[in-house]
């Protein structure tokens, strides 16, 4: 069976991800393909038991490098169980965020070394690269404001502003980095003018 497709979508907190990734999946869905979806950090059991403690907004006191990690233990478990295997036999897997967001969060955000960041999620990736990868850009300004407006908010979104601005600029920086891989889709305008761009990208990608 030939290799399916892996499919990222990055972007800031409050850019609109979770609306536009449903749409996709319908969208791919409705083209015949099997489409499996999954997010970092999560996607497994054990996966999502992690997500809870990096996430937990009690846990104040987690170090940069501890958090860097339990990402990446997140991120190997998620890869061996199921973004690999439904790679391999044919689906199109779309994971809400991936390395590329320890890169920006933990590297431009925290300030962490990205060759570290590089060489630990290396053994963690095991070899698998996203193929695609969208990103939603919507400034932080936007973006705070659609985060205020939704309910209860984790460790990280309660970081300062300055740190989503470090995370925002990071994101632009890997996009100039990518240019083929990354695509960046403008999220500031409307639920559906904002899928029409992803879906432009999916035609080309499943004809
Ligand atoms: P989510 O709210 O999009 O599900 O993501 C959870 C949070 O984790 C979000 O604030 C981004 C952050 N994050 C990192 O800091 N590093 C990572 O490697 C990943 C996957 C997410």
């Amino acid at each position: 069976m030939d290799k399916g497709l892996f499919i990222t979508i990055e972007g800031t907190d409050g850019s609109g991800k979770t609306t536009q990734i449903k749409l996709m999946e319908s969208f791919l869905k409705g083209k015949g393909c099997e489409v499996v979806l999954t997010r970092e950090p999560g996607g497994t059991v054990i996966s999502e038991k992690i997500r809870a403690l990096i996430l937990d907004p009690a846990g104040t006191e987690m170090g940069s490098v501890t958090e860097m990690l339990l990402y990446a233990s997140a991120r190997a478990q998620l890869v061996a169980e199921v973004i690999k295997p439904a790679v391999l036999c044919g689906k199109i897997v779309i994971c809400d965020r991936f390395v590329d967001s320890s890169y920006v969060y933990q590297g431009f955000g925290r300030g962490m070394d990205l060759k570290v960041i590089a060489d630990i999620n290396r053994v963690a990736l095991d070899g698998i690269a996203p193929d695609v990868t969208f990103f939603f850009d919507v400034s932080p300004e936007i973006a705070l404001k659609r985060r205020t407006a939704a309910t209860g908010t984790d460790r990280i979104e309660n970081e300062k502003m300055d740190f989503h601005m470090r995370v925002y600029a990071g994101y632009k920086k890997l996009v100039l980095m990518y240019p083929e891989r990354i695509k960046a889709i403008d999220g500031s305008r409307s639920v559906e003018e904002v899928f029409k761009q992803v879906a432009g990208h999916l035609e080309l990608l499943v004809e």
